[in-house]
């Protein structure tokens, strides 16, 4: 395929988008670079890893081996360079052909705050022949490593065990593995993990529901997949199927309410196979961890983590399974090459999920749901700073996890709403099954995206989108003029009742609440007036029990409203919400509403001084960094 690098870099300049912050050139650099690991992928790659790993709870550590098989990809390569982070790397060594061992010089280069360190393993003279190379490494974690939760059984739902889950998205699968940590590279493993034996572990192979509990599992992951879908969680876990292709883990305590909650997901598993083309991943199971995971869902590949938060006793928030779902084609069938094309994996899930809660719900919740994030897009374009709001952005110098919020999300999903509107859904759908067939099991850059959209798309049926104008869309701040906007009726009646209300021309008690979706109200509670006297804040309160509420984004809206009018009456119900969630999305936008209310900054720190210890390390620092940009633009 003809690469189209200079003519994304020619709209980049165009714009002056990209280059207005950074004094370097863009230019002379290839846009598949992965800025985010120092492996030297382009002279070996990794094709398989094995894994053999013991869990010590009481030391929070992994400790074992890694053994990569690697082939040379450059002829003169005569080091292997790998991604660490805080690991202890304790003997490495080849693995000849014969069997026999070969020690390894190895060191470990400078750390980087941001990055880890670099590990760095010399290939000896007799091995600079080989194509294929064995490197066995024998590691251990350290307690602080930032993908693994380690957690106390106090912090679970049985409160008898402890739990152990990694999150290895973006970069820190480096922080549990010493390995090529880049999207680019795609990987089989196995592995064995030894377990206190009470315990079950699974990861993101093929697990077996009915795995009798010795301690020792095994596990295969046959279909090769990038570091960042590596994952492992182990705890008292149990199994309910929910259809014949889908099944749930989770604690005891949970297993009911999770098999009820995600009954769903057998249908939504047929319906994204009818539309998105074949699933190529054997099962598709779920697994609820405990509140301290950081994310509402994440797509680790046969097995989608979820927040227990989801919870709401509703199926009102099951989109995030429809999310991490669709995943299984976008994100981890065909992957961004590196962390900018984010937008190709977030992007294209986020249209997907819409695509699917339109079938196995309907299109009223689905437009519901598109309105609540077109929202939070417009809200995103407040604060981001424009050249981060671009779909493929400039991030070299960037967190990957950074503060762009949800853009690549809900600009993506909205790019991808537009094309399917100008070409039809019976065009775009074949393009959909197409593009999944073309790229399934690789990573591609944006540029390459947009090369196969203009050849399938945009040049066979000419004249109804431009590439320039797609361009924008990849390269430009906002939103272009002609974007398809999402629309709700029934948000738009819950919004005009908040008026209404809101001017005491109609009782609480007459509200239509019982007609209202928890989306509604969650709309309804962001569209009261802002200048609402306390009493009547606390009489909506009462009415709709929100500071009592069972579902995690009702709680998360109102909160957010509660800290931003100084709404004191509810301050007890804001600490006991940040108390009982981890989640990132659910607790940091309450922190940053108070700490922003002009009173409240201290209240702000206080709270999350007394929350922290039961949240996840990625969650702290996301609230952390988000406190300290704050006290910076402060000064
Ligand atoms: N892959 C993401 C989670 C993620 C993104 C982890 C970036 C680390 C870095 C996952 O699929 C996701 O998007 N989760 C969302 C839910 C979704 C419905 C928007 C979340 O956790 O909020
Ligand atoms: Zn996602």
């Amino acid at each position: 395929m003809i690469n189209r690098h200079v003519l994304a870099l020619v709209a980049i300049a165009l714009t002056g988008f990209g280059c207005s912050q950074d004094p370097e050139p863009v230019v002379d650099e290839a846009l598949d670079k992965d800025h985010y690991s120092f492996a030297n992928s382009d002279q070996f790659v990794t094709d398989h890893l094995h894994l053999d790993l013991a869990v010590d709870f009481d030391g929070r550590e992994l400790h074992g081996s890694a053994t990569l098989i690697m082939r040379r990809v450059a002829a003169e390569a005569d080091e292997i360079i790998l991604d660490t982070r805080d690991l202890t790397i304790e003997n490495v060594r080849f693995v000849l052909a014969s069997g026999e061992p070969l020690d390894a010089a190895h060191r470990l280069g400078d750390v980087d705050d941001f990055l880890g360190t670099p590990l760095v393993i010399d290939v000896p003279t007799q091995l600079q022949e080989d194509p294929v190379l064995t490197v066995h490494i024998d590691y251990r974690t350290r307690p602080g490593s930032t993908a693994l939760g380690w957690l106390p059984a106090e912090l679970t739902a049985g409160g008898k065990h402890p739990f152990l889950f990694s999150q290895s998205q973006s970069i820190h699968a480096r922080s549990w593995v010493p390995l090529q940590d880049t999207p680019a590279i795609r990987i089989t493993y196995s592995a064995r993990i030894q377990t206190p034996p009470e315990l079950l572990a699974v990861m993101s192979a093929n697990n077996d529901p009915n795995a009798e509990r010795t301690g020792v599992y095994e596990f295969d992951m046959p279909q090769p997949i990038p570091a960042y879908l590596l994952a492992i969680a182990v705890g008292d876990l149990y199994f309910a199927e929910i259809g014949e292709d889908t099944g749930v883990y989770a604690e005891p305590e949970l297993l009911d309410a999770s098999a009820f909650e995600f009954a769903d997901t057998q249908a939504m598993f047929e319906t994204a196979e009818a539309m998105f083309g074949p699933y190529r991943w054997g099962r598709y199971d779920l697994l609820i961890l405990p509140p301290s995971f950081p994310y509402g869902g994440m797509e680790n590949p046969r097995l989608s983590f979820l927040t227990p938060s989801l919870l709401a006793g509703d199926r009102s928030l099951v989109s995030v399974v429809a999310h991490e779902l669709a995943h299984s084609w976008s994100g981890n069938l065909v992957t961004n090459r590196t962390w900018r094309d984010g937008w190709l994996n977030e992007g294209w899930t986020s249209y997907l999920e819409y695509r699917l809660m339109q079938v196995i719900y309907d299109e009223d919740r689905a437009d519901e749901e598109n309105l609540i994030s077109y929202r939070e897009l417009l809200l995103n374009f407040e604060t981001v700073d424009p050249q981060y709001q671009a779909l493929a952005p400039d991030i070299r110098h960037v967190d990957p996890e950074g503060d762009s919020g949800s853009i690549a999300y809900h600009k993506g999903n909205l790019f991808l709403q537009y094309l399917e509107n100008k070409f039809g859904r019976d065009v775009f759908d074949q393009f959909i099954t197409d593009y999944f067939n073309e790229f399934a099991f690789q990573g591609i850059t944006t540029e390459e995206f947009v090369d196969f959209l203009d050849e399938r798309l945009l040049s066979v049926h000419h004249g109804i989108v431009s590439r320039a104008q797609v361009e924008r869309w990849m390269y430009e701040p906002g939103l272009p003029g002609d974007a398809v906007l999402p629309t709700s009726a029934n948000l738009d009646a819950a919004a005009a009742m908040a008026a209404t209300w809101s001017k005491g021309e109609i009782d609480v008690f007459d509200l239509p609440i019982s007609d209202w979706s928890p989306q509604a109200t969650i709309h309804f509670i962001n569209s009261l007036d802002a200048n609402l006297a306390t009493d009547k804040l606390s009489e909506i309160d009462a009415a709709l029990g929100l500071s009592e509420t069972q579902n995690a984004e009702i709680g998360r809206t109102w909160f957010i409203q509660v800290a931003e009018r100084r709404h004191r009456p509810a301050y007890d119900g804001l600490a006991r919400h940040l108390q009982r969630f981890g989640r990132t999305r659910l607790v940091r936008p309450v922190y940053v509403a108070l700490a922003q209310n002009g009173e409240d900054a201290e209240l702000a720190e206080q709270l999350f001084d007394e929350a922290r210890g039961d949240y996840h390390p990625l969650t702290n620092a996301s609230i952390e960094r988000t406190f300290r940009r704050m006290s910076e633009t402060a000064e």
